[in-house]
């Protein structure tokens, strides 16, 4: 696929929204000057308002960063957009009502796309719909790139890389804790969370933590929702409320890239007791419940935020958080497995929004900027819909090491 003449870099379609202006800013804080970019949505007002401020912000001319306008019930006007630019990064959502023309023009655009959706019943219809003819076009499709589920994709492949690597040895489980995080809530994180619950309710497909891998390949894990209590942290455990997007991930990577044969993933909270563990067990199904009920909606948007609205600034900056996660080797029958411990985090804003944020913009830049590293990485899809870790893999893990994000192997035992 040539992009090579294309006039940007990226396109950061959803511009206007509350994360869409995070990226930008982290743009315009760290690549202006070095990456070009474009600013696209539906509103030539609102785009040229956070345009202006953009640019007094962070001190450069406006016209430095052109406004592209698409229209999703005009497939050619996005389809335009897209054209120009090696990447698309959507932050537009819920996406289970706005994502799919955008992907749908991207792949007629012969461009790579990264977007910040969480809502697994939505990538479902992308991988049915898009997979081939972007693998057969080498374009890269590359949802949850943000928070989720970014930290746990390449934490995975972190502790797997390292188990085959340094010791030849497959892995059995990887328990992702999710030890440290502080930051808040945007409104259209509720929104999505309201589309995604009420969608998984008409479904029932949410809770097969194969959603997103060939049937052909499902093992036998399942989703874990109990308490129970762990060694290596020495900590009781419960089900971490977003593992029903990142453990579905993390399986269509381990798809691709065969981290065990029978290989099971978790991703958890910890709590120092048993009626702790209960209590966050309680309040995170009690919570997935009331969104899934369309008729509590009114009530709750009266006490959470609304779309466009979101964490203070300084919420957000002083926000951070840490990942432990714990793999088990695959062994023979009775042979102990070794455990690998690693971290994985970041100390400079919070998970969802400042980080999740520069973590969707590095996951683009690897696109853009370094697709012969990605080319010359043997264990890599070259196209198709992918996740993370098996689209980007460890030269995503280098450029968020560069970004002060931590990816740390501490100790086998
Ligand atoms: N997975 C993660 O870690 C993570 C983190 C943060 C956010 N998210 C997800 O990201 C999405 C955005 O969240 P947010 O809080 O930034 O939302 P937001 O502030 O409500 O922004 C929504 C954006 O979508 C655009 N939009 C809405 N309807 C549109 C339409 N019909 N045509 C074109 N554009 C339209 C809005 O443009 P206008 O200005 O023109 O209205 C705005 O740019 C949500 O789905 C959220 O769940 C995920």
């Amino acid at each position: 696929m040539a992009t090579t003449a294309r006039p940007f870099h990226l396109v950061l379609w959803g511009a206007t929204g509350f994360t869409g202006r995070l990226v930008a800013e982290h743009l315009a804080q760290s690549y202006q000057g070095k990456v070009k970019w474009a600013i696209a949505g539906r509103s030539r007002d609102r785009l040229e308002s956070l345009r202006l401020s953009l640019s007094t912000q962070y001190g450069f001319e406006k016209e430095d960063v052109p406004i592209l306008l698409g229209d999703l019930e005009d497939p050619q006007s996005l389809r335009a957009a897209f054209s120009q630019a090696k990447v698309v990064i959507s932050t537009a959502g819920p996406y289970l009502r706005l994502g799919t023309p955008v992907v749908d023009a991207a792949v007629h655009a012969g461009t790579h796309y990264v977007d910040i959706t969480g809502e697994i019943p939505w990538v479902t219809t992308l991988v049915e719909k898009y997979h081939e003819s972007a693998r057969e076009k080498g374009i890269r499709l590359i949802p949850c790139c943000a928070y989720d589920s970014v930290p746990s994709d390449l934490g995975a492949l972190l502790v797997a890389k390292h188990a085959q690597e340094k010791l030849g040895k497959k892995l059995a489980s990887i328990t992702t804790v999710v030890a440290e995080g502080k930051g808040g809530v945007s409104g259209g994180t509720i929104a999505s969370g309201m589309e995604i619950a009420s969608q998984s309710v008409k479904t029932d497909d949410g809770r097969n933590v194969y959603a997103l891998t060939p049937r052909s390949a499902w093992g036998r894990d399942a989703e874990f929702w109990g308490v129970k209590w762990n060694e290596d942290v020495h900590k009781y455990l419960t089900g971490f409320f977003m593992q029903v997007c990142n453990n579905r991930v993390v399986h269509r990577s381990n798809y691709f890239l065969s981290y065990g044969d029978d290989f099971r993933y978790e991703e958890t909270v910890p709590a120092k007791s048993w009626l702790g563990a209960q209590a966050i067990r309680a309040g995170v199904l009690g919570f997935g419940l009331a969104l899934s009920q369309a008729w509590l909606h009114g009530l709750l948007l009266r006490f959470l935020p609304n779309p466009g609205q979101g964490p203070t600034r300084e919420a957000m900056l002083g926000g951070h958080f840490k990942h432990i996660v714990l793999a088990k080797t695959q062994e023979e029958d009775g042979t102990a497995p070794t455990t690998i411990r690693a971290e994985v985090g970041w100390n400079h804003g919070d998970p969802g929004y400042w980080g999740g944020s520069r973590l969707v913009l590095e996951a683009a830049l690897c696109l853009a900027l370094q697709s012969d590293a990605l080319d010359a990485d043997p264990q890599l899809q070259r196209g198709g819909l992918l996740t993370p870790a098996s689209g980007l893999g460890a030269t995503l893990i280098d450029r968020l090491r560069a970004a002060d994000f931590f990816f740390d192997i501490k100790k086998e035992a």
